[in-house]
């Protein structure tokens, strides 16, 4: 049903997921060792996300009779040169994520693989809430700029962030 072309992909696809974890994972590590906890504790639930949504591949691949096969995950950056820098990098990140998903969704399509366009529905409709609140992320850290009561501010309202796998279906 689904052509090694596609799984091919979608294994790649999962080497990428897997990648978003470790860079959000080490952006994660950075703002703790600024104490900035709130803003740690976002990323750090971010990174969980991409994990489900390796794992949401994962099964597909098995679903559809496909074998996973893991590739290497590469090292992620550890130094950034302030909070502007590092959610300006998260949002060019999700839009890398969503060319490479439309990728897979433009060749399922062309094969004429409705079960992959259709698992591939709920990443393309996450990718628009992952880009919109990552763009709104960059915005308010502009705001935020050096002043240091808004970026207190700024840590509490991250730290409300909670890991919710429910959410994820
Ligand atoms: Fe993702
Ligand atoms: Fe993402």
């Amino acid at each position: 049903m689904v052509s090694d072309t596609i799984i091919r992909l979608m294994n790649e696809q999962i080497t990428k997921e897997q990648y978003a974890s470790q860079l959000y994972l080490s952006m994660s590590a950075w703002f703790y060792s600024q104490d900035l906890e709130g803003v740690a504790n976002y990323f750090r639930v971010q990174s969980k996300e991409e994990l489900m949504h390796a794992d949401k591949m994962f099964d597909y691949i098995n679903n559809v009779g496909g074998q996973v096969v893991l590739d290497e995950v590469a090292k992620p950056p550890h130094e950034f040169s302030g909070a502007q820098d590092i959610f300006e990098q998260a949002l060019e990140h999700e839009r890398l994520v969503t060319k490479s998903i439309f990728n897979i969704v433009k060749a399922a399509n062309d094969e004429g693989d409705f079960a992959t366009t259709s698992f591939l529905q709920w990443f393309i409709n996450e990718q628009v809430e992952e880009e919109s609140s990552a763009s709104l992320l960059v915005t308010k850290i502009k705001m935020v700029k050096d002043n240091p009561s808004a970026l207190y501010l700024f840590d509490q309202e991250l730290a409300q962030r909670v890991f919710t796998p429910a959410a994820e279906n």
